[in-house]
């Protein structure tokens, strides 16, 4: 099974962090809906799905099974809940997906990276500068770099820039 890191950077290179005054926008939320739609799935972090549930839930996404890393979340309804990356994994790929959409946040993403279990990342780099301090890191302590293959770019419109790389395990 293929894992796909899906994630939105700012212009000056920075991982988004949406909020009510400055929401994502609606190209990178249209390209996050066809992506989760083709993969049937998406991986959620505890603290960006109840974001996505305060802000009036995750939206139509059909049958896409949503899988929802915590630590001690209790059982929701409509989500399955796990502890793990590893966890996230096994359970998609026991349901026959054949590729996994990993849609943050930034705990998640990370956790992800620094575990080796990501095959492409798809960032959209989109048009706002943001003061705030988050990174997408894979292990400062073992990486110096890591040289990633460009297998895509695109406009999506609005200002915002998609970037699609493999990076290899
Ligand atoms: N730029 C983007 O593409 C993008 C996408 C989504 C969200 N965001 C932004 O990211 C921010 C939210 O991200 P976040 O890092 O605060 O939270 P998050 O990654 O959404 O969720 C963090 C929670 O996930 C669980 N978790 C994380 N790693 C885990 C692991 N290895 N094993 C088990 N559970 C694990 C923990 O839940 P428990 O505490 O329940 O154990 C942790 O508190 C917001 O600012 C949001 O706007 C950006």
């Amino acid at each position: 099974m293929k894992t796909i890191l899906w994630a939105t950077l700012t212009a000056n290179g920075n991982y988004a962090q949406s909020g009510p005054d400055n929401p994502p926008t609606k190209e990178a939320l249209a390209d996050f809906v066809t992506h989760a739609a083709a993969a049937g799935n998406f991986i959620v972090g505890r603290r960006t799905f109840e974001n996505l549930r305060n802000g009036g839930g995750p939206g139509s996404f059909g049958e896409v099974d949503i899988v929802l890393i915590s630590k001690h979340a209790a059982d929701i309804p409509g989500v399955k809940v796990v502890r793990s990356p590893q966890e996230a994994l096994t359970y998609l790929r026991q349901k026959g997906h054949q590729t996994a959409l990993i849609s943050g946040g930034a705990d998640i993403h990370n956790a992800f990276l620094e575990q080796g279990l990501v095959d492409e990342v798809v960032l959209n780099v989109a048009p706002v500068l943001e003061g705030k301090g988050l990174n997408l890191l894979i292990d400062r302590e073992h990486y110096r770099f890591k040289h990633v293959e460009l297998l895509g770019c695109r406009p999506l419109g609005g200002g915002v820039v998609q970037l699609h790389y493999a990076i290899g395990r």
